[in-house]
């Protein structure tokens, strides 16, 4: 059985660390495929790209020697053209492969941000309801977009970069020596200051960034949440509130934001000033020599620097790849562990060809917790027996794990303990598809799609025919006031169905559910914005058009399931009676609470 493990990962301000072994490499390295070519071709045309530019100098160099000499013989200028020639063929070379390597380069990342974004999407929609509880809406959101574009960026640079960088240090630093060995010691002494420099930026920054992207997953919840409710919010004026809320949530971010560039900014003045001190020794005693005439040319000193800069500005690259390497492995972190979720409700002890036989439901000595432990305990031993093509209303306060049980049946959790039969069978031998194919549920909280009613409808079954949702939509007593409208089932529904009314949109739900043709149609609470007539009428409807399937209704109004074959009565989570109305009215004492309440209601 899957264990139980649901633990908020989103408090704000525990310290935060990486488990570097978390990242899954291997998920990434799959996102290159489709783009293995430009992958390779990038860095391939960098290398040449620094291959060609990489003789400049040492052209320069010539160039400055043999033609414009040292200003006491004439310039010759054939050699100038020569070597202007060469430098310039040189150039353009460099920057054909530059522009190459770039082109791929783009290709390749967005094909892998495309890949990684896929596969993000397809694991988030394997999850089962408790995988989604564990991580907030919000942080699911960042890591889909911002971290995937952290990881992207970086991907960029590692197939750009950090090829051009080492190979530009190493080519120049080469030539530098073929120049003048001793020259070259004083940046050899210096670089390794440099980089213990950028190690301790690095180190500091890490967490200060996890820390950000925290910040971030706030405010996606935040923003989400405040979107989905915007007509409460507008309802209780809240709206300054809101806010209010959002302005210190922007601020938060924008405070951990400065917090890692404060220390960020340090790294680029560091490194120039190591670079600047490295220049200034160069020229000194590289000057020193020119003018004695000592091992060393003007032309020379000149292509030197030039070395001198490539390899600084490439250590600074090397530098800035860290940083952003550091950065991103927040973010590998992250979607590694979207990535990981193993999803706890899974077909891996199916049946494949399983079928479901009938629509009937047992349940035995069923333990259910929405998380671990004995007293938190939410479902306590339950035991149900159904019978195909009943109809079974389950009434009982609010909380007393109505909902709970009836989303055991299709699987939406899995039992803490004991079993979930349906035709028969333990509901985790059928593949989860096959189950819930047999068993469509309307949910309390049920939402609409934006789009068309028709397609709405679809979504319960993508081939069913247009006779069949009308005929499905007539059961559920939503044709009328479909056809009522100008463009009928063409009608466009606005985002989460906002243009229809409460009690419209469930009968739209329950007219979905019932195109899926199942074996089992669970109602939780679906009628509860319906007037009791339409009630009553879908009911009847039911009863004469849905014969051998079992319909569950839950329902906080006892003339919505006065009529049915059986009734569960529930209470903090146990069963406390079952029968018909009658009988309960008879024995079960809740029950005729329950009953007397709402007929004192009505009088
Ligand atoms: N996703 C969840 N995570 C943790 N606890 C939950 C979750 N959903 C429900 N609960 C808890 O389980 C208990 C039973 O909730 P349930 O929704 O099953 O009640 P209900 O009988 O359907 O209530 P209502 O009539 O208000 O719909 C409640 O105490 C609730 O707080
Ligand atoms: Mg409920």
């Amino acid at each position: 059985m899957a264990k139980l493990r649901v633990k908020r990962m989103e408090q704000d301000d525990e310290p935060f660390k990486i488990d570097i072994k978390k990242i899954s490499f291997k998920e990434f390295f799959s996102c290159i495929k489709g783009y293995g070519v430009p992958t390779i071709l990038a860095p391939l045309f960098i290398v040449a790209e620094v291959i060609l530019e990489v003789f400049i100098p040492m052209i320069m160099a010539s160039l400055i020697d043999k033609g414009i000499g040292n200003g006491i013989v004439e310039p010759n200028m054939n050699e100038v053209l020569k070597y202007g020639g060469i430098m310039l063929a040189l150039a353009f070379g460099a920057l054909v492969t530059g522009a190459l390597s770039a082109r791929f380069a783009a290709v390749a990342s967005q094909g892998f941000a495309k890949n990684l974004r896929r596969k993000l999407f397809n694991a988030v929609q394997s999850f089962s309801f408790r995988n989604v509880d564990k991580f907030s809406h919000g942080s699911l959101i960042t890591r889909l977009t911002t971290d995937v574009t952290f990881i992207q960026n970086t991907f960029m640079m590692l197939i750009r970069i950090a090829f051009r960088a080492p190979i530009m240090f190493t080519f120049s630093i080469a030539m530098a020596m073929s120049i003048n060995l001793k020259l070259s010691l004083i940046f050899i002494a210096i670089a390794p200051l440099m980089i213990i420099a950028i190690i301790i930026v690095g180190i500091v920054v890490f967490p200060l960034f996890g820390k950000m992207f925290k910040k971030f997953d706030n405010m996606n919840s935040r923003l989400q949440e405040n979107l989905r409710a915007i007509r409460v919010v507008k309802a209780f004026v809240r709206e300054d509130h809101e806010t209010e809320n959002f302005r210190k949530t922007a601020a938060d971010i924008q405070r951990a934001q400065v917090r890692a560039e404060r220390v960020m900014v340090y790294s680029q003045p560091m490194v120039q000033l190591c670079m600047y001190t490295c220049m200034v020794c160069v020229i000194w005693f590289g000057g020193g020599l020119v003018l004695r005439g000592t091992g060393m040319t003007l032309g020379e000193l000149n292509s030197f620097i030039s070395y001198i800069g490539q390899i600084l500005m490439s250590l600074l690259t090397v530098a800035m790849i860290f940083v952003n390497i550091f950065m991103t492995m927040q973010s590998a972190a992250r979607t590694s562990e979207v990535l990981s979720e193993y999803p706890d409700i899974n077909d891996d002890h199916a049946d494949q060809s399983l079928e479901v036989a009938d629509g009937s439901i047992a349940f035995e000595n069923v333990n259910f917790g929405y998380t671990e432990g004995e007293n938190k305990l939410v479902l306590k031993d339950v035991n149900l027996e159904i019978k195909s093509g009943e109809m079974v209303g389950i009434i009982g306060g609010t909380g007393s794990a109505k909902s709970t049980l009836v989303q055991l049946i299709p699987r939406l959790y899995d039992v803490s303990s004991g079993a979930v039969k349906v035709g028969g069978r333990d509901i985790r031998d059928y593949k989860i598809h096959t189950l819930r194919d047999s068993v469509a549920m309307v949910l309390q909280k049920n939402v609409l799609f934006s789009g068309t009613i028709k397609e709405n409808l679809k979504w319960g079954n993508d081939s069913a025919t247009d006779e069949e949702i009308i005929e499905a939509a007539k059961v559920a007593q939503a044709h009328d006031f479909v056809s009522s409208f100008p463009a009928g089932y063409e009608t466009d529904l606005g985002q989460g169905g906002v243009n229809v009314s409460g009690g419209q949109k469930q009968r739209l739900c329950i007219a979905r559910a019932l195109i899926k043709k199942p074996k089992i149609m669970i109602l939780d609470d679906s009628t509860s914005a319906v007037d009791t007539a339409t009630d009553a009428r879908i009911r009847r409807a039911f009863r004469q058009e849905l014969k051998g399937t079992t319909v569950i209704i839950i329902a906080q109004r006892i003339t919505s399931i006065s009529d049915c074959d059986k009734i569960i009565v529930m209470d903090k989570g146990v069963i406390t009676d079952v029968g018909t109305h009658r009988e309960l009215y008879e024995s079960s004492e809740i029950y005729r609470e329950i009953c007397i309440s709402q007929q004192k209601g009505v009088e």
